[in-house]
């Protein structure tokens, strides 16, 4: 049973996720794990709401930004905790071929596709099912996105299970499937703060990504196609770094960016799941690893929160109070050919699994 004590004060209201929309059903599940960590997800968009994980003096507390209703994230969300796909990150111009035909995907980010499109996964209804595996309570969740939704072609079937593991992680393993040659690129968008949730900056957490490249970018965020190494510049994160140490240097990279939003392409041993990154937040002691399957990662310190979102609890997101760790394979990858590839093609079986887990120094 639980060894924490709860300490937020605010208590999110399934009552506040129970709605119909497009004839579905959408509620909010809870999975507690038995050291009695605790998650809330809802099916609408496969929105990771609350992520309770204790401090270094075992209070628990939520370590992700978000909103206390369905209404709030329908209405404005920059993805808080939302599934990303069928493409997450950037497609230069929204533009891409396949089997020599070239699509053209809604240009949502300025001239660009950014994370799916107008409709993406985020604003989807998935079907939930809630499991108890021997790791811990998990919610699985199906979608199919019908041939040509949002312009993409195929009829793509996904499955994504997050489990709440006994050993304190956060696991989220995703599969998808397609009848027609296709792209393909899920990933996972929580904002963490594991100081205080978002009430105060991100920027005294000292990040580490295993990492010795990173992939350049264009004004527009598109990847130049370079792949450059980080060693000596603001972007070698190899030793535990303050991310706030260097986010304001005087860097061309810094700058289009508004700070770090970038790919970093992760110095892997192979394909199977392996530490890529860890974050450590010294004055709560929290402490998160990353491990993954995937080539890349985005690491996005929120550069564009600015006090708009009002969020959990009365919590107004200020500047860079949130900061996004989402391994995914790298972005526009359809339009550089020699980048990991993200074509699925039928027959095959598109699988990622990333893991966040929770411990205290
Ligand atoms: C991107 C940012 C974008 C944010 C939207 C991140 O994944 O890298 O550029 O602004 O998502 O919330």
């Amino acid at each position: 049973m639980s060894n924490y004590v709860c300490s937020s004060k605010a208590q999110i209201k399934p009552e506040a996720f129970h709605w119909t929309i497009d004839g579905s059903q959408v509620d909010l599940y809870t999975l507690k794990n038995s050291n009695g960590l605790e998650a809330t997800i809802t099916n609408y968009g496969g929105i990771v709401v609350s992520l309770k994980v204790p401090d270094k003096n075992g209070k628990l507390g939520d370590v992700v930004l978000g909103y206390d209703t369905l209404n709030d994230y329908i209405g404005n969300t920059p993805y808080f905790g939302a599934l990303i796909g069928r493409y997450g990150n950037r497609i230069a111009k929204g533009r891409f071929t396949v089997d020599g035909v070239e699509y053209q995907l809604a240009q949502n980010n300025d001239s660009n596709a950014l994370h799916g499109g107008r409709k993406g996964f985020d604003k989807v209804v998935w079907q939930a099912e809630k499991l108890d595996t021997p790791d811990g309570p998990a919610l699985k969740l199906t979608y199919t996105s019908k041939d040509g939704e949002e312009n993409y072609p195929g009829t793509l079937r996904c499955t994504v299970t997050y489990t709440l593991t006994n050993k304190n992680c956060l696991k989220i393993e995703y599969a998808a499937e397609t009848d027609k040659p296709t792209f393909v690129n899920l990933t996972h968008h929580s904002y963490f703060n594991l100081k205080d949730g978002g009430a105060s900056d991100i920027l005294g957490h000292e990040l580490m990504i295993k990492s010795s490249k990173f992939t350049p970018v264009d004004k527009g965020l598109i990847p130049t196609g370079e792949l450059r190494a980080v060693a000596g510049t603001p972007f070698d994160f190899n030793k535990p770094t303050a991310i706030g140490a260097r986010v304001e240097n005087d860097d061309e990279q810094l700058k289009f960016g508004k700070g770090y939003d970038h790919n970093w392409v992760l110095d892997r041993q192979g394909k199977d799941l392996e530490l890529v990154a860890s974050l450590y937040e010294p004055t709560s002691g929290r402490f998160m690893e990353v491990l993954t399957t995937e080539p890349g990662m985005q690491f996005y310190c929120g550069n564009f929160l600015d006090g708009t979102n009002k969020g959990k609890g009365g919590t107004v997101y200020q500047h860079r109070t949130g900061l996004c760790l989402e391994t995914q394979h790298f972005p526009d990858s359809p339009n550089h050919p020699d980048f990991p590839t993200t074509e699925l093609k039928p027959g095959e079986k598109y699988t990622q699994t990333t893991v966040y887990c929770f411990s205290t120094k």
